[in-house]
């Protein structure tokens, strides 16, 4: 009798770095003869791919782990994996909680999965700590196994040692490695081959980047100049390391998308110093300044935080003030949440939850009617748009992005093909999406 394959489920949450390690992962189990499934009851191996960068973030993803922990009591056959930030977290105290678990892996460990799988897929293991400083486990087989779509993402370092005081990314990814220039170029190569049209260069603070004499921009000129990829996308800049030179070459390199994600946080220097980021509201300012002179139409994105440590009414009030004077195409924004073992956490406990709830709503009101004033403004101009998909709205209708990265939604589009890059009329918009025609 022919043995049939086994079958994995691998669900992520977190941020891109999560889903390229998924991706990673998922070319590992797939060429040691794994087959992948979307049906939990079909699955031999669950993956959860967690993180932990908010409270929030880590209580969904044990309401989902506890969900797959009774489905494997029903069915023990099933192995449960946990891997990513909270994992490197919570450690022995996970299997703890869900002992249901079979194995929890920290970033630096995720690779070693299969082989423990292979290896009699029996005994429960934690394997954390990230002390392993070495950029092997970002060092992927040089062709993707599956297949990637249009988009991808392609992680040109691994961690983070810049300790804003907030996070806990540094004490889980461990410290910053940087991978060789022509691995990156190789695989993004690599990708052009599957018909992957558009990277995004991934790291905590790509603008950190340096190895053997290149830096960041430099970097960014050889994709441009050796790789085959229509678009090249990055994230995430800090705002203390972004520099002339980026916007330059941003501007200069034909294929780099004229869009730029910058934290700002906050728009008070003392919250600012606080947060640990160096630089206050008037660098980053200037740097927006010098990058518009650059890049006229360039999409900024930021990150927001309301209600950190001692933040007080005016102090917000600066942010609000930021947010009007930058003007953001899209911002994230969170509620500040204390993290375990970060100095921000030994600050005192103040403004209190409910007032951090109502600050953050009063952010996101504001931030949403400029970016509908924004993304309005664009209305008659043309937009260069990669289509992505159909619309969630209509089969009739194709979706892409433009080279700012906001969504478009393109009417009266059956003639399209995923991968097409086309110019669209932008007829009207609102805070997320633009619409138009093309032709
Ligand atoms: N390396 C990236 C991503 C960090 S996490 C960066 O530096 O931007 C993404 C965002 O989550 C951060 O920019 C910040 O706005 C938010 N964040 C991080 N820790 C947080 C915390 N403890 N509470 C609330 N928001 C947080
Ligand atoms: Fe966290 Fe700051 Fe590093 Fe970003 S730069 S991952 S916010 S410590
Ligand atoms: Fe979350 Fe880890 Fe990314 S904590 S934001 S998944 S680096």
């Amino acid at each position: 009798m022919e043995s049939k394959s086994k079958k994995f489920l691998i669900r992520t949450f977190g941020c891109q770095m999560n889903k390229y390690d998924s991706d990673l992962l998922s070319d590992m189990l797939l060429s040691s003869g794994w087959e992948s499934t979307a049906e939990p009851a079909e699955a031999d191996l669950v993956v959860y791919n967690t993180c932990t960068v908010r409270e929030k973030a880590e209580q969904r993803a044990l309401a989902h782990i506890s969900g797959t922990a009774a489905v494997k009591r029903a069915n023990p056959r099933l192995r449960l994996a946990v891997i990513g930030c909270m994992s490197e977290r919570m450690g022995q105290q996970l299997l703890d909680q869900i002992p249901e678990i079979d194995f929890i892996l920290g970033p630096d460990y995720e690779h070693r999965l299969p082989e423990l799988i292979e290896n009699g897929f029996r005994t429960k293991g934690v394997y954390v700590t990230g002390n392993e400083t070495s950029a092997d486990t970002i060092t992927r087989p040089s062709a993707p196994v599956s297949v990637r779509g249009i988009s991808a993402f392609v992680a040109i370092s691994k961690g983070c040692e810049n300790y804003c005081s907030y996070c806990i990314v540094p004490y889980v990814r461990g410290p910053l490695v940087n991978r060789p220039a022509e691995d990156i170029i190789e695989e993004i190569n690599a990708l052009v081959d599957t018909g992957v049209k558009e990277v995004t260069l991934l790291g905590q603070n790509v603008n950190s980047y340096e190895h053997d004499g290149v830096d960041f921009p430099d970097l960014l000129r050889k994709v441009d100049e050796r790789t085959g990829i229509d678009r090249i996308r990055f994230t995430t800049s800090h705002p203390r390391d972004v520099s002339e030179k980026l916007f330059k070459t941003m501007a200069e390199m034909p294929r780099i998308c004229e869009s730029l994600h910058l934290p700002m946080q906050s728009g008070s220097d003392r919250i600012l110093g606080l947060m640990n980021r160096g630089y206050s509201y008037e660098n980053y300012r200037n740097s927006i300044n010098t990058a518009r002179q650059y890049m006229p139409g360039m999409c900024l994105t930021t990150d927001l935080i309301a209600g950190f440590p001692t933040e007080t009414e005016d102090e917000f009030g600066m942010t609000l003030s930021a947010i009007e004077e930058i003007g953001f195409s899209a911002a994230f924004m969170f509620r500040y949440s204390a993290r375990p073992g970060t100095k921000a956490a030994e600050y005192p406990d103040y403004p209190p939850e409910e007032e951090r709830i109502d600050r953050l709503n009063r952010m996101i009101a504001l931030q949403q009617t400029i970016a509908r004033e924004k993304n309005q403004k664009l209305a008659g101009t043309t937009a260069e748009v990669l289509v992505d998909g159909k619309s969630r709205k209509s089969d009739t209708e194709f979706r892409g992005r433009d080279r700012g990265g906001r969504t478009v939604i393109i009417k009266d589009s059956l003639n399209l093909n995923v991968g097409d890059i086309v110019d669209v009329t932008i007829e009207s918009a609102d805070s997320w999406t633009l619409m138009g025609r093309s032709g």
